[in-house]
């Protein structure tokens, strides 16, 4: 598995919003100065959405050289794009529908396809364009955002997934019961821990006790399955998620 992960508290959620800005310009700095474009996948539900505004206002959004940046998704709900629950609705609205990235750069998971079994082929034949990937390949994203739901699920790899033993589909089609909406479009575990970096945003106190049990306990949920193997992984949490973390550095 790969290195370990990089664990940064911060003060309260608008302070990891700061962070995560300052995570995705540098992995884009780096990634834009090293092969000409950016790569990100984009997490869903709720905490990212304070980063993307950052991203998409002053000091962030002249940081970013949004035409060589291109947009993924980690995973959408089987719903069209203007649905509240959609996860493309809210990245757009809060960041891709205010900075310069061009259109056809911004990789939509389409989860208003009737069959999602098609959407999710359709999605990997789209990762594999953008990638230059033939069957069997994995894409390399330079970095993968990600959220942790308090059953240890992310993206929508949901514990007890069949999914989860996913070895050679980039993405795949889900449905999962617990969830609001249940029928799910995910990147597999595969295409995650072949990225260059994943940062994992986590806030709040309902999350101390699934963040403990990946962190500390090493409980194999979804999200502890997750380990870029060359890359690099980092979770971003506030104090109130990290509240029942073992005091590492007497913190
Ligand atoms: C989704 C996300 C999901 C999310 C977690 C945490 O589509 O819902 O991919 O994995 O990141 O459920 O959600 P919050 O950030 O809203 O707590």
């Amino acid at each position: 598995m790969g290195s370990e992960p990089t664990v940064s508290i911060l003060h309260d959620p608008d302070a990891l919003a700061d962070a995560a800005a300052r995570l995705v310009v540098d992995a884009a700095a780096e990634a834009v100065l090293a092969q000409g474009r950016f790569t990100i996948a984009l997490a869903g539900g709720v905490t990212p959405a304070a980063t993307y505004a950052k991203l998409a206002a002053p000091p962030w959004r002249e940081r970013v050289d949004w035409g060589r940046v291109w947009a993924f998704f980690g995973d959408e709900r089987a719903v069209p794009p203007e649905h509240r629950e959609s996860n493309f609705r809210m990245a757009n609205e809060a960041l891709l529908s205010k900075v310069p990235i061009p259109p056809a750069q911004v990789c939509r998971i389409r989860g208003e396809m009737e069959d999602p079994e098609a959407a999710a082929a359709e999605y990997a034949k789209s990762l594999a364009a953008a990638f230059g990937t033939r069957r069997g390949e994995l894409p390399r994203l330079d970095l993968v955002l990600l959220g942790l739901g308090v059953d240890g699920h992310t993206a929508s790899l949901f514990p007890g997934s069949p999914v989860l033993r996913e070895v050679f589909r980039t993405v795949a089609a889900v449905h999962a019961a617990a969830a609001a909406i249940p029928q799910r479009l995910t990147l597999t575990l595969p295409v995650l821990n072949a990225a260059a970096r994943v940062a994992f945003l986590v806030t709040g106190a309902e999350k101390a006790k699934v963040l403990k049990a990946v962190l500390a306990d090493r409980v194999m949920l979804p999200a502890a399955l997750v380990s870029p193997e060359k890359g690099r992984l980092v979770w971003l949490v506030d104090r109130a998620a990290a509240a029942l973390l073992p005091a590492a550095d007497g913190r």
